[in-house]
């Protein structure tokens, strides 16, 4: 029978994740006893700090295994919100912390919240493609805007107040950015707050790379007031990934029927990641996290000159998370083949633009500094010696 007939129309516009092609090659290639650079994985390296995996360990040992309420456990959301006066310098009451399962459910929530059939929820393209793949699952249209370097591939103002609609629900920002990591400068987001606000629309803003910021003291959207979603998680700056944790930040009035979300969809964030993620915020936590924060910022000083010195275009410095998005445009060939031959040639492995949406993908690929330095050097010196055989070929 048609897959088409049995399944749901959202299905079939959803795309798969295109990086994971790229990995299966990658691994292919490693079975046949290649060694492959890895710089397609967009997650941290590192292992998860050591208080973290013990707070977890005494968790498991001592039954902390049960379910918590929707909302998480209260020390975590007392927790987060006292990181937030800490580190950003923004008071937050902790009952408006939700804790989530990751922030890919922070981000469901959100939207499930939000958006009624057919409405729309305007981003930046390129952007991380789950995001407008949420919104196609709950009946919205994502509605994705060509950004570019003059911008510093975010949104603006005075771009969302162009693409506005009757149907248009709200804005959402990423900050800083996958795949660009670049971020929005704190007087645009502002405009961004106020221009979305005046058309009564909700601004949601992803903050999920937000502790790996490298331009001096990095700054909440939760600065600009209370009417602001905030999505954030333990996966990247706290090294966190498969533990699934995350959490968002809402307006006190919408606590409750996100709580009812959560509560049916997935009844509590994973429990003992909850009781591991309490000593996150300890000096001992914070301390390796900081040293790993500037091994990425090295990482990113090396590698970016590195890329421009091979050809690729990278019109503005990313100033977080751990990508560079590179225009590949003149070695020849669109990206998913030029990286997919890379892989083969040299053994580099790097994503195509194709995930992360329709604007000119065919011209970037998304380097992740996510492995230690001798290695990215090693990329670079294959990429160094391959790229010029490509050019004359
Ligand atoms: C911009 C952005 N938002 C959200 C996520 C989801 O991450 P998680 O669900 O692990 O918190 C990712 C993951 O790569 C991301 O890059």
């Amino acid at each position: 029978m048609d897959a088409r007939i049995e399944t749901a129309a959202r299905v079939h516009e959803i795309a798969p994740f295109h990086v994971m092609e790229v990995q299966t090659a990658a691994r292919a290639l490693e079975a046949a006893g290649r060694t492959v650079i890895h710089m397609e994985i967009g997650e941290p390296d590192f292992p998860t700090p050591a208080p973290v995996v013990a707070a977890a360990q005494d968790a498991i040992a001592n039954g902390a295994i049960y379910y918590t309420s929707a909302l998480g456990l209260p020390q975590l959301r007392e927790a987060i919100a006292a990181h937030y006066r800490e580190h950003y310098g923004v008071k937050i009451a902790p009952e408006r912390v939700i804790v989530t399962a990751g922030s890919s459910a922070a981000l469901l929530l959100a939207m499930a919240l939000l958006v009624n059939r057919d409405e729309q929820i305007v981003l930046a393209d390129p952007g991380y493609p789950c995001t407008r793949h949420l919104v196609r699952t709950l009946e919205g249209e994502a509605v994705g805007i060509a950004v570019g370097a003059e911008s510093d591939y975010q949104l603006t103002a005075e771009l969302i107040a162009r693409a506005w609609t009757p149907r248009t629900r709200g804005a959402l920002i990423a900050s800083p950015a996958n795949p660009t990591g670049t971020m929005v400068q704190r007087d645009e987001l502002a405009r961004i707050a106020t221009t979305v606000a005046a058309k009564r629309g909700v601004l949601i803003v992803d903050e999920i790379y937000l502790g790996l910021s490298y331009a001096g003291e990095p700054r909440s959207a939760l600065e600009l007031g209370e009417d602001i979603f905030v999505v954030s998680s333990f996966s990247k700056y706290f090294n966190m990934t498969g533990w699934r944790l995350g959490w968002l930040i809402a307006p006190q009035r919408h606590v409750r029927d996100l709580e009812k979300l959560a509560q049916n969809l997935y009844i509590s964030p994973p429990t003992p990641s909850q009781q591991a993620a309490i000593a996150c915020f300890e000096p001992e936590t914070l301390a390796i996290l900081e040293e790993r924060r500037r091994e990425f910022q090295a990482r990113r000083d090396y590698l970016v000159p590195a890329l421009r010195d091979l050809g690729f275009g990278i019109p503005v410095m990313p100033t977080g998370g751990f990508f560079v998005y590179a225009d590949c445009s003149r070695f020849g060939m669109d990206s998913e083949r030029f990286a997919l031959r890379a892989l083969e040639a040299t053994g580099v492995a790097f994503t195509p633009g194709i995930d992360f949406g329709r604007n000119r993908p065919d011209a970037h690929v998304r380097f992740a500094y996510t492995i230690a330095r001798p290695k990215l050097e090693e990329g670079m010196q294959r990429l160094r010696a391959w790229l010029p055989t490509l050019r004359q070929a």
